[in-house]
């Protein structure tokens, strides 16, 4: 059973074919409308969620199918002790594709071994957000046209930060990319990701904590918020949740072509003076994640033929 756990589970020849259909459905919302007939999505999610569990399920009601599922691991039976593995063999005798957000990383891919119908990880813990990234991998081809030939700054908690890790892999399949690696020192990506991915990958990378000194090198900049729920200790957090605030001044050096990312929710690391600035990319991703997340469900529910 085809599942997306990792966004290296798909080829970068299926990502494009998910970009063409998400771009197609924008173009004729209308040939979509009844694809998912009779189906059902469950949202199974332990952990707080806006945008990827309501993105999911708006997806499934514009693809005419319908949604189950929990918002929160207390009103589940996870409360009275029950496995992941076991919801997941529930849950495929009530609907055709689970999406699941879980705290901790590889639950979603012990609930793919355990379902008899897709999987997809809504985000597990500190690990991978594969969704987040079409998201973002939608956002980067309608603002740039293409994925080689750029350089991407990362910017705030590159250490906690799923989305990074992901959006990191995708990006190290491609041609000609140069990546920038902005955080406090206590916040660096896990060198797991810079040896398994940027260096196995032969990625040039630089780190450093200086936003500025870099801004003018960058295509994309991909802002993070600093994760106060990953952190063990308040204290820590509070020294370096604004370690980085972007405001329009800090933007002087910037290229007059750079796309502004962010998977959101946002705190403070990027002030609201700057979402007017054509540069500010990360209302559209939003909606863009919402296309890539249709075009997902139609090719996870044709594969495993229940379309
Ligand atoms: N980007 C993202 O995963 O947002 P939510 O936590 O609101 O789903």
């Amino acid at each position: 059973m085809r599942s997306l756990i990792d966004i290296l589970d798909f080829s970068v020849e299926e990502l494009q074919e998910l970009i063409d259909t998400a771009n197609d459905i924008i173009a004729h919302p209308e040939k979509y409308s009844e694809r998912c007939r009779g189906k059902k999505l469950a949202t199974l999610f332990f952990e707080p969620s806006t945008r990827t569990r309501l993105s999911f399920e708006a997806a499934m009601y514009e693809l005419g199918g319908n949604v189950i599922g929990f918002s929160e691991a207390r009103s589940s039976s996870a409360a009275k002790g029950e496995s992941v593995a076991d919801t997941a063999r529930v849950i495929s005798c009530y609907a055709d594709i689970i999406a699941m957000r879980h705290p901790k990383e590889g639950a979603p891919l012990v609930a793919a071994m355990n379902a008899s119908i897709p999987v997809i990880n809504a985000g597990d813990g500190g690990h991978n957000h594969p969704t987040q990234t079409l998201a973002d991998l939608l956002t980067i081809y309608r603002e740039k046209g293409r994925f080689e030939h750029l350089t991407v700054g990362f910017c705030g908690d590159l250490k906690f930060g799923r989305t990074v890790h992901s959006l990191i892999c995708a990006l190290s399949r491609y041609e000609d990319i140069r990546v920038v690696l902005i955080s406090p020192e206590e916040l660096k990506l896990p060198s797991y990701v810079k040896k398994d991915v940027l260096a196995a990958n032969h990625i040039p990378y630089v780190q450093t904590t200086d936003l500025e000194s870099v801004m003018p090198d960058l295509d994309i900049l991909y802002m993070t918020r600093v994760q106060r729920e990953r952190f063990f200790n308040e204290e820590d957090y509070l020294r370096l949740k604004d370690s980085y605030i972007l405001t329009p001044e800090r933007l002087w050096n910037a290229k007059a072509d750079l796309s502004i990312l962010h998977p959101l929710p946002r705190v403070n690391e990027i002030s609201v003076a700057i979402d007017d600035d054509p540069r500010a990319c990360y209302f559209k991703q939003v909606l863009y994640g919402k296309y890539m997340r249709m075009a997902l469900i139609l090719k996870l529910l044709q594969e495993a033929g229940r379309l």
